[in-house]
């Protein structure tokens, strides 16, 4: 199998992590995991930018030294990383002895190569994004771009001809229209470096917190060309050969918008001059927002991903953020859409599939998988799963990981409806059915299986409780096969693997708006109580009283010593569900009722059934041949919606 080496910016240590940094490591994590599962030798690095000028004024800030700061900050980085799980294989750090070499050596090459020349550096700097602007891309004493403030520099400084490899990028850019991705940045990128380059400064003499020039130590180096050498000297350059060739060039580096120059116009030119090979793939992906500005360290609106980590489950955060938006753009961070989802995509659609089907295959087949041979109609599922997962893959080899999650959800969306299709615990019922029922039910645990591999790169604990619960050990990709779950296998049902998320706040505006309901209908009762009852017809704020909802039934169970009544667990889309005792024991197995939608009445005073409180009635009723039928929602209609 071949390599795969993946990066991440080395993040600033002027402050600490926030979700932006986390974001783009976990995006490095799920893409790494996913060629570990392949077979791939994979190398993902992440780590600390510790030098340059925006640091050590942070430090004097803090009465710290630059290299204090450092420790501190990039100490934070790494416990934050670790606190996500994410399984980078190093963590750099620029203040490393090693990386010191790695930098003075492709300096001398460039030297060699006679791209250095000494001159005078006259013109803006900004020391928040450690970047040379011109005056055209300043106005009002900051960068258009990034609104940071600039200062006037005047200074000797070592340049670095830039200007000589316009073509050479541009030829670079044309050779591979993948090397820089989204199309729009690679765009962006092309028609800068085709209006032409300067040549760059790339040493400072008024401060010290950087890597000294080997031929001139009153110089330190500018902190981008040190930060990006980072990605060569992580994997052995000018030391270990063999690694070196094994890794480097780098598959993908991944990065924010907001540093796109450095790496696409900058980096390929050092290397370049050093006579080193082009990395394969930048991604530029785009910015978490808040309240549609920019998250960041600068403007303060940042979230802290340690936090988030202990409101939310790990997984839940890592489905959010890497489904939420599509790779590559920007988007709002909001902790109502990632409730939503959680409660949609994954209690409802996943966390339902495997409670209903390991509590039916328990019930049903005592919890073993049977032997089966593959039914023609049945031919359909597994196309359909063979089929996700061929998208999948391209779709991860495009980046586009929302789009692979998208994709994995609607195969567990599918295995549902085979289920509601197939109604095993109708078949269960019937003496002759045994045979079907085993296909049936077996085809949805191998169907859960491939769902759980593929996720194993997104939701790595998700994916390891179900696999755990189904008795399977391993999850790389080569488990894709239909059928490889084996038959007599035990498999149990794992714990609830998703629970209802409420976001913050959300109470609040909830009990605002009963306020306001409660008011509305005191005043129509009013109006309503003063006239006169007629033939059974009633007003419409009279109808309005009885609040009915639809209910997503979560568990179902029969009640000890009675055939009738079912004791329910119902979604009605309140932070809790509602027990409800309903006697419909013998029109319904509890099983058919797990994951469905019925009519609730969600207003009556609870009662007690059989010692049980009850507290919302199901609507029902009675069938031609004596039976029952539950009024049904069949379509997509969320828990707790009002029927009216
Ligand atoms: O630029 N949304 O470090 P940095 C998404 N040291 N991603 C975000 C984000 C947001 N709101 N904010 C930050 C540096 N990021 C240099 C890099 S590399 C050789 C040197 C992520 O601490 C995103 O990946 O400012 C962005 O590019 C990076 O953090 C910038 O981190
Ligand atoms: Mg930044």
């Amino acid at each position: 199998m071949g390599s795969f080496y993946v990066t991440t910016p080395i993040y600033y240590v002027n402050g600490q992590p926030h979700l932006g940094h986390a974001y783009t490591t976990m995006v490095a994590d799920a893409l790494a995991r996913y060629y570990r599962q392949r077979g791939d030798e994979v190398f993902f690095m992440t780590g600390t930018d510790e030098h340059g000028l925006k640091v050590q004024r942070e430090a004097e800030k803090r009465d710290m030294t630059p290299q204090q700061l450092a420790d501190l900050n990039s100490a934070k980085f790494k416990a934050t990383f670790d606190k996500l799980g994410l399984t980078y294989d190093r963590y750099i750090r620029t203040t490393e002895d090693a990386h010191k070499a790695v930098v003075t050596e492709i300096y001398k090459r460039m030297v060699a190569n006679d791209d250095i020349y000494l001159s005078k550096y006259e013109g803006w700097y900004a020391a928040a994004d450690e970047a040379f602007y011109d005056e055209s891309e300043i106005e009002d004493g900051r960068s258009i771009e990034t609104g940071a403030t600039v200062e006037w520099v005047e200074e000797e400084s070592y340049f670095f001809r830039l200007s000589k490899y316009q073509e050479p990028l541009l030829e670079w850019y044309k050779s591979d229209p993948n090397c820089i991705r989204p199309e729009s940045r690679y765009n962006e990128v092309s028609s800068f470096v085709a209006s032409g380059l300067k040549d760059l400064s790339i040493s400072r003499t008024t401060f010290d917190w950087g890597i000294e020039l080997p031929d001139n130590p009153e110089h330190v180096m500018y902190v981008w060309v040190d930060a990006l050498t980072n990605y060569i000297t992580g994997v052995g350059a000018f030391t270990d050969e063999e690694r070196y060739n094994k890794f480097w060039p780098a598959d993908l580096h991944l990065l924010g918008k907001d540093i796109l120059r450095f790496h696409a116009v900058y980096w390929p030119a050092f290397l370049l001059s050093a006579g080193l090979d082009l990395p394969k793939q930048l991604f530029v992906h785009g910015w978490w927002l808040i309240e549609g500005k920019k998250m960041s360290k600068r403007d303060g609106n940042w979230l802290d991903p340690n936090k988030l980590v202990e409101q939310y489950p790990l997984d839940v955060l890592r489905y959010y953020l890497l489904r939420e938006i599509p790779f590559g753009n920007d988007g709002n961070f909001a902790q109502a859409r990632l409730c939503e989802r959680n409660n949609a995509e994954l209690a409802d659609n996943l966390g339902n599939l495997v409670n209903r089907t390991t509590k039916m295959l328990g019930s049903f087949l005592g919890g073993v998988t049977p032997a089966v041979s593959l039914a023609e109609e049945d031919q359909p599922l597994v196309d359909a799963a063979t089929g996700t997962w061929e998208q999948v893959q391209a779709a991860i080899e495009r980046r586009e990981l929302h789009l692979a999650l998208e994709l994995i959800l609607k195969f567990s969306t599918e295995l549902n409806q085979y289920i509601q299709r197939n109604q095993p615990w109708k078949l269960a019922k019937q003496e002759d059915a045994k045979p079907r029922l085993e296909q049936v039910l077996y085809n949805a645990v191998e169907g859960i299986r491939w769902v759980a591999v593929m996720l194993s790169p997104f939701l790595p604990d998700t994916s390891a409780r179900i696999l755990g619960a189904f008795g399977v050990e391993s999850s790389t990709f080569d488990t894709l096969t239909w059928g490889a779950l084996p038959a007599g296998q035990t498999i149990t049902s794992p714990p609830v693997l998703f629970d209802k998320l409420e976001a913050p706040g959300a109470k609040e505006e909830a009990k605002k708006d009963d306020k306001q309901s409660k008011k509305q209908k005191k005043q129509k009762q009013n109006d309503g109580g003063a006239k006169k009852e007629e033939s059974g017809i009633i007003k419409f704020d009279q109808f309005l009283k009885v609040e009915m909802r639809v209910g997503l039934v979560e568990s179902a169970q029969r009640v000890d010593g009675s055939d009738k009544l079912l004791l329910l667990q119902v979604n009605v889309g309140e932070e809790k569900p509602r027990q409800v005792v309903a006697g419909i024991g013998k029109a319904y197995a509890p099983e058919q009722l797990v994951g469905n939608r019925y009519a609730v009445v969600t207003n009556l005073k609870p009662a007690k059934i059989f010692k049980i409180r009850s507290e919302a009635m199901m609507l029902a009723a009675d069938t031609e041949d004596g039976g029952l039928e539950l009024a049904t929602f069949t379509g997509a209609v969320a828990p707790g919606t009002r029927i009216g």
